[in-house]
C-alpha cells in the first residue's frame, strides 16, 4: 500500500513570523498523523528554523527548487546538499519554475540528479497548459517531461521519486481537473513507469494531484486509485484548511 502524501507548497509567501504560526498549528492539529505523510515546503530562509521547531513531530520539509549544482561560483543558488540536512524532499519542474525561469526539461534533470545525489527525494511535477489540453496533447506532454527527467535513471532512483500531475491551468485558479480527468492522467504516468521499470516500481510509485485542492474537493481527489496524494499550494496557507485536506486522506 502506498502511504498518502499531502505536500504544502507555501510558494513565495508568509513572514518569518507568519511561517511559524502556520507550522505550529498544523502541527498542533496534525503533527502526528499516521494515515498520512505531512510535507510542508517553505521559503528557503524558513527551512532551519522550521526544522528546529518541527523537531519530534513526524511532519517533514521541503525545498520548491534547488540548484542543480552542490557548491561553487553560483550567485544566488541553493543547493540540494545545502538543504539535505534539514529536508526529505525538494520540488524540481514547477511549472512557475518551468514558465516564469526558463527551467527547460534539461536543466529539470539535471536537478533531479542533483535531488537524488544529495539523498532527497525529488517531487517531480509535470502538467500541460490549457493550450496543450485543448489540441489533445496532454498525454504527449507529461510523457515528455517524465521521459526527459527520468528515462536513464536506475531502478533504485525511480523507486525514490515522487511525481506530482499538476495541470497548468488548474493551478491557482480554483479550476481544479475533475477526479476523473486526474485519474486518467495519473493511470497513464503509472503506465510509463511500468512499461519502463516494471511493476514493482511502479506500484510502488506515488502520484500526487496539484492544482486547486481544496479541503472541499480533496477527497475526491484521494478516493481515485492512482492518486495518493496532493500537492497543495493556496490552501496550505491556512492550517485549518490544510489539515482538513490532510484528514481527508484517512
Ligand atoms: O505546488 C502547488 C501547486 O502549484 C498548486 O497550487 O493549490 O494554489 O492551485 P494551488
Amino acid at each position: 500500500m502506498r502511504r498518502p502524501l499531502i505536500a504544502g507548497n507555501w510558494k513565495m509567501h508568509t513572514t518569518y513570523e507568519q511561517a511559524l504560526e502556520l507550522a505550529r498549528a498544523i502541527q498542533a492539529r496534525c503533527g502526528m498523523a499516521e494515515y498520512a505523510e505531512v510535507v510542508l515546503i517553505p521559503p528557503f530562509p524558513w527551512i532551519v528554523p522550521l526544522s528546529r521547531q518541527l523537531n519530534g513531530s513526524s511532519i517533514s520539509l521541503g525545498a520548491q527548487t534547488c540548484s542543480a549544482f552542490d557548491e561553487g561560483a553560483y550567485t544566488g543558488e541553493v543547493s540540494a546538499k545545502m538543504v539535505a540536512p534539514f529536508c526529505r524532499y525538494v520540488i524540481v519542474g514547477h511549472s512557475e519554475r518551468r514558465r516564469l525561469f526558463g527551467e527547460t526539461d534539461a536543466v529539470v534533470a539535471a536537478k533531479l540528479r542533483a535531488v537524488l545525489r544529495n539523498g532527497l527525494q525529488p517531487i517531480l511535477c509535470v502538467g500541460e497548459t490549457l493550450e496543450e489540453r485543448e489540441s489533445g496533447a496532454t498525454r504527449d506532454i507529461v510523457e515528455r517531461q517524465i521521459a526527459a527527467a527520468c528515462s536513464d535513471l536506475e531502478s533504485g532512483q525511480v523507486a525514490r521519486l515522487v511525481i506530482a500531475y499538476e495541470p497548468v491551468w488548474a493551478i491557482g485558479t480554483g479550476r481544479p481537473a475533475t477526479s476523473a480527468d486526474a485519474e486518467l492522467v495519473a493511470s497513464w504516468i503509472r503506465a510509463w513507469f511500468r512499461e519502463r521499470f516494471g511493476s514493482g516500481i511502479s506500484e510502488g510509485l506515488r502520484i500526487l494531484y496539484g492544482g486547486s485542492v481544496t479541503a472541499a474537493n480533496a477527497a475526491d481527489f484521494l478516493a481515485v486509485g492512482d492518486i495518493d496524494g496532493a500537492l497543495v499550494g493556496g490552501a496550505s496557507l491556512d492550517a485549518r484548511e490544510f489539515c482538513s485536506i490532510v484528514e481527508a486522506a484517512v
